[in-house]
């Protein structure tokens, strides 16, 4: 039905939509105040982040019709500080032949001062046979102003080998006088099992692409038993020394702590010379947390790699569709490559969200509770703890509580030597508890992020921020706003505890 329309038709009535959506989404319990969301429908993964002529884009995966997945469209927003962002005009709808039933993810590239998109055209064949029911091609598309983008359709049609359906979310970059291109595929064999691979290409001038290699698939570099049969979403880029090669498999089993997420998303660092990539490690995940996928990372024009994720999960629990809405971006986070692994702090100008400090006087807990009120749901916490000194077996915060027993729970386990969030009893029967390692430290700091549906929480040690992240999606009652700290069989010695309450900076865009 859609192609009966023209593609201006189609972008007007996905932008009309868009527009008209935004009264409800906006009036949600649960819409962030200062994290990326769509106005109105369905977002998952973040596409063609870039910084251009001075201003922060982000693209991403929308559907603007009902907040399920569906044909996707490129979303996009800008933000000159990566805080505050603008929803604009939609930049691709799907619909001509070469990306009949979605423009999938995809990246974005300043071709001399050309917004150029690359991005996989997604056509489904109908044909009944599982290797060939859906073709996947890469496209293009420019634009003069930055916001209106033309189509050109396909500059990439036929996989590397033969593929089990999938091919797509490529990711391109410049050295020298060459672009090179990386995308995910997912080989075919005998049992039409296939496996994850990155694929590697080269071109002159962005359209006519020759196939260099594999960069890595997995066979290589997962742990030994881990298995996976499609790398989503791959990104490959310097890092303090190293390169670093980031992607989401999909089929790793859940192992102790690790791969808990139905979807992973983590890197491998190694070496690229001479345009090979020489691993070193395994695959790591990046972020502890239940809500955190297709990450994408780009270099600002401060020298920073910055890193953006889809702030969900695919077949997760999504309350907020009942309000026309789902999905969100996590908050841009700085990247930095310490022994082989990735930290990650966000960036500095979120502490321009803050609106009021307080400093709470509390400096020990011994076996007790000590309730206190959340006067936002936009917080940013910090909680310094005496890590040498603290003996209790569990200590820690209960965060947007209410009477009923409604709770998010953040806790330092001295036995288990993990920091826990426990999002059981966070509201509409989520579920689920994850960890991250408890750092050999002096000086334990948790920094959490609270939006409306969110909680982030960034694990820094003596000497590093950011050593461990956890990011999960919570959907609290609005009323539901106690809170507590406690120390369970023993003590909790505070250094400095401090909140402070964040700007609504969503609804001061759109109702200044
Ligand atoms: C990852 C992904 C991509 C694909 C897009 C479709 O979440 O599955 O591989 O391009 O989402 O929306």
């Amino acid at each position: 039905m859609t192609q009966l329309i023209s593609y201006d038709q189609r972008l007007i009535k996905a932008n009309e939509t868009q527009k008209k959506g935004s009264v409800t989404a906006l009036s949600s319990r649960w819409y962030p105040g200062y994290h990326l969301a769509p106005l109105t429908g369905w977002m998952n993964d973040p596409n063609g982040v870039i910084f251009f002529k001075g201003e922060y884009h982000v693209f991403y995966q929308y559907y603007p019709f009902a907040p399920v997945w569906g044909p996707m469209h490129w979303g996009h927003a800008k933000s000159s500080d990566l805080i505050h962002w603008e929803t604009l005009p939609i930049a691709l709808a799907p619909g001509d032949a070469y990306d009949k039933d979605g423009c999938f993810s995809g990246c974005a590239i300043d071709d001399n001062g050309t917004l150029t998109l690359i991005y996989t055209g997604h056509i489904i064949t109908n044909k009944p046979h599982e290797p060939e029911t859906i073709r996947q091609v890469q496209c293009i598309a420019t634009s003069q102003d930055g916001i209106h983008f033309e189509k050109h359709g396909i500059v990439l049609s036929e996989p590397p080998e033969k593929v089990i359906c999938h091919f797509r979310d490529p990711r391109v970059w410049q050295e020298k006088d060459h672009w090179f291109l990386i995308i995910g595929y997912r080989t075919d064999d005998d049992h039409h099992q296939g496996t994850g691979h990155v694929a590697l290409y080269s071109s002159k001038n962005l359209r006519d692409w020759s196939f260099s290699g594999t960069l890595l698939s997995d066979d290589s570099r997962l742990p030994a038993g881990m298995r996976s049969y499609m790398w989503e979403c791959p990104d490959f880029f310097p890092l303090n020394g190293h390169h670093i090669l980031m992607f989401s498999p999909q089929g790793l089993e859940p192992q102790g702590y690790q791969n808990r997420n139905l979807y992973q998303n983590g890197y491998i660092v190694g070496s690229w010379v001479e345009n090979q990539f020489k691993p070193q490690t395994f695959f790591t995940e990046l972020d502890y947390g239940h809500d955190f996928y297709a990450a994408q990372r780009f270099e600002d024009g401060k020298d920073r790699q910055i890193l953006i994720a889809w702030f969900d999960m695919w077949e997760s629990n999504k309350p907020s569709q009942r309000d026309g809405w789902a999905g969100s971006m996590t908050l841009p986070r700085e990247l930095q490559l310490v022994d082989n692994h990735i930290l990650m702090t966000p960036v500095k100008e979120i502490e321009n969200l803050r609106i009021s400090e307080k400093t709470h006087a509390i400096t020990t807990l011994n076996n007790e509770k000590h309730h206190f009120r959340l006067n936002s749901p936009l917080q940013e916490i910090e909680l310094i703890i005496d890590l040498r000194k603290s003996n209790a077996a569990q200590a820690g915060l209960a965060l947007r509580t209410n009477n009923q027993g409604q709770e998010t729970v953040i806790y330092i386990d001295q036995s288990q030597k993990r920091i826990v969030l426990d999002r059981n009893r966070s509201g509409q029967n989520l579920q689920g508890i994850r960890s991250c390692p408890l750092p050999e430290t002096n000086k334990l700091t948790l920094r959490i992020f609270l939006d409306r549906s969110s909680v982030e929480i960034f694990v820094g040690d003596d000497t590093y921020s950011g050593r461990y992240t956890i990011s999960s999606r919570i959907f609290p009652e609005k009323d539901s706003m106690g809170a507590s700290l406690f120390a369970i069989e023993g003590k909790m010695i505070i250094d400095s505890f401090k909140s402070w309450v964040l700007q609504d900076a969503n609804a001061l865009y759109y109702h200044p």
